[in-house]
């Protein structure tokens, strides 16, 4: 017989196979597939539309193939059909067709009542629950880790910065539970995905359903999915949920890059508040004094590929008539690249931060950091009655008379103070340090010690419970 049940009287050229064959990137979801599969043909063993016989073959089979590819027995070629006979284009075609070799025509039952659009957009979605579950575990490692090292360095001081210029003091822990907050953000946006993965295409056939009496939420329940995507068009035509995956991975990316970066920062010379362990830093060929923050910069560096990962399945889908198009075929490369990109940078993220050391008098020894002050001298005129504005501007040009005389504010004596503002007297010097300024915030979520305290201790016991 020929291709396609005898539609087709020439086999597919070469080239044209090899351009249109998916079968190189599709095999990873060869295990998706067969419990899609299995899932499926109980269903129809159910329906006394396949005989328990012939639904016992095929699932035994089926399970002989998975172990056969897992073990790498299968070669998979996808010109091994240019005798015309059968062409293995895509990896639920590969399984079919070694189904048949090893059970004869009983194989070719198992595709009754379904499309190879159906059953991709169901493995899809398999794919994606095991990504998911993947990735969610690995931002738990990597929020363990980073309260871990906030645990560790609790009193530490450093600038906060806006502008990239130096703001006021805040705790280092403080810093790093911001990430760890935003990594909480996208641990949740990967379960809210997770909600609409859990629901099954299979059973929309081609586009229009099947006369065939399946039950589509016998499989759904089989395959631990919440129900079923009603509409059989829209079961087989959208990668929606694919997009909100690839946008959960640009938006986690975005918030390593950014961690990647002040690495990067915090590792140079010019800032020495970090130093990032051997085993996670590079040398250079030819500078012998080198250290490189090299995998900080490739997590920044790889975060370009998933947005562009993003974006080429937006571009995809756009315009593109309902149902099924070739098209679509083009989703799996940016959903592969993006998750194991993400998976890799996640884990590469936690195993760094551990080795991270921080010079920890950095900051808190910089005689020019107490400008860092000036927010805590205008609170302070504030506090005694001078509007907020008025006094802004008062410590504004308190700070300039310090730069331009090259001391610190508090070398600068009371009576330059009071210059400026009667307001000033001497309980001014006891503003006048970083630490004691960390203990005069108040509000919930600030970089006093004590809400610091409280962010860590509400996190272990988030983290241990997850
Ligand atoms: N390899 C195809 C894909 O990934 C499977 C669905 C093919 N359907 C079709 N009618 N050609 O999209």
């Amino acid at each position: 017989m020929s291709r396609w049940n005898g539609r087709f009287r020439r086999p597919l050229h070469p080239d044209a196979l090899r351009f249109s064959t998916s079968l190189s990137v599709d095999r990873q979801l060869y295990s998706e597939d067969i419990d899609g599969s299995i899932a499926h043909v109980e269903m129809l063993s159910k329906q006394h539309i396949l005989s328990r016989a012939e639904a016992q073959r095929i699932r035994r089979a089926l399970q002989e193939i998975r172990l056969e590819i897992s073990r790498g027995k299968l070669r998979f070629d996808p010109a091994d059909g240019s005798d015309g006979r059968f062409v293995a284009e895509d990896i639920h075609m590969a399984i079919e067709k070694r189904l048949i070799q090893k059970i004869g025509d009983a194989g070719g039952k198992l595709h009754t009542g379904r499309s190879r659009n159906d059953q991709i957009a169901l493995d899809e979605r398999l794919y994606l629950r095991r990504s998911i579950n993947g990735i969610t575990g690995l931002i738990r490692k990597l929020q363990k880790a980073l309260v871990a090292k906030a645990e560790q360095c609790v009193d530490v001081i450093m600038p906060g910065y806006t502008h990239l210029q130096q703001a006021q003091p805040v705790l280092l822990p403080h810093h790093l539970l911001a990430y760890i907050s935003m990594l909480d953000r996208d641990h949740e946006r990967f379960l809210d995905c997770l909600e609409r993965v859990k629901r099954s295409p299979l059973g929309g056939g081609a586009l229009a359903g099947t006369s065939f009496p399946i039950d589509r939420r016998f499989v759904a329940k089989k395959l631990q999915f919440d129900c079923v995507i009603e509409n059989s068009i829209d079961a087989v035509s959208d990668r929606d949920v694919q997009i909100e995956f690839l946008s959960a991975c640009a938006i986690s990316m975005m918030h390593l890059s950014r961690f990647g970066e002040e690495l990067v920062l915090w590792t140079s010379q010019e800032w020495r508040f970090a130093e990032i362990g051997d085993a996670f830093a590079t040398g250079s060929s030819i500078m012998p004094q080198k250290k490189n923050p090299d995998m900080a910069e490739l997590i920044r560096g790889k975060t370009g590929r998933t947005y562009g990962n993003l974006l080429s399945l937006l571009t995809v889908m756009k315009g593109l008539p309902l149902a099924y198009n070739r098209d679509m075929q083009e989703d799996k490369e940016p959903l592969f690249d993006s998750e194991r990109t993400l998976a890799d940078c996640l884990h590469i993220s936690a195993l760094m931060l551990k080795t991270v050391k921080f010079n920890k008098d950095r900051f808190s020894k910089d005689s020019t950091t107490d400008l860092l002050l000036a927010t805590e001298l205008a609170d302070y005129l504030a506090r005694k009655g001078l509007p907020f504005r008025k006094a802004h501007s008062v410590v504004g040009k308190i700070v300039q008379a310090s730069v331009r005389r090259g001391i610190s504010l508090k070398e600068l004596p009371l009576k330059e103070y009071r210059r400026h503002s009667p307001l000033f007297a001497n309980d001014l010097w006891k503003i006048l340090d970083l630490r004691a300024s960390l203990y005069h915030k108040k509000s919930s979520g600030s970089t006093s010690p004590k809400e610091v305290a409280k962010a860590i201790r509400y996190w272990r016991a988030k983290l241990r419970r997850s």
